[in-house]
């Protein structure tokens, strides 16, 4: 099963960006984490990043033209603020699941505290670094296998 991770702005200064907070890992080393993590749970990670909304929009719209079975993302500080975000999430036919390093309800800056995509997406992982994302590709999973049955 194809699925599509798609990570926003910022996200590739990994391992250079505040490496108290999102660590010392670089992006190379989440992509790579990331495939490995899929192929154990049989889903093939079609791994992504970009620093611009309109492209991480396209990429959700691809999923009516692509069989996927659904989609991780990390929109990075979009998360906050992005209704165009919001509003693409919400009109796909695939499942989506949200996905942050940091525990953002309990970072110091308090807009970080509310996700505008949290309520249109399946659920939320935050807060375990790469392990997030490893629990939202279980959760998909799961979700995926239930719908095939
Ligand atoms: C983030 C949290 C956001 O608030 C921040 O803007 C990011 C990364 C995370 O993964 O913890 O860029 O999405």
């Amino acid at each position: 099963m194809r699925i599509f991770v798609i990570n926003g702005p910022n996200l590739n200064l990994l391992g250079k960006r505040e490496p108290d907070i999102y660590g010392q890992q670089t992006y190379a080393d989440l992509e790579a984490y990331l495939r490995v993590e899929a192929k154990k749970l049989g889903l093939s990670a079609d791994v992504r990043q970009s620093n611009h909304e309109g492209v991480l929009i396209d990429w959700l719209h691809e999923t009516f033209s692509v069989k996927v079975a659904g989609v991780l993302i990390n929109p990075g500080a979009l998360t906050h603020y992005s209704y165009a975000l919001r509003d693409a999430i919400k009109a796909l036919d695939v499942p989506v699941f949200e996905v942050h390093l940091s525990a953002i309800t309990k970072r110091a800056e308090s807009f970080r505290h509310h996700s505008v995509i949290a309520d249109v997406c399946v659920a939320t992982f935050a807060g375990k670094g790469f392990v997030s994302y490893q629990e939202a590709l279980e959760a998909l999973a799961s979700y995926a296998s239930t719908k095939a049955s």
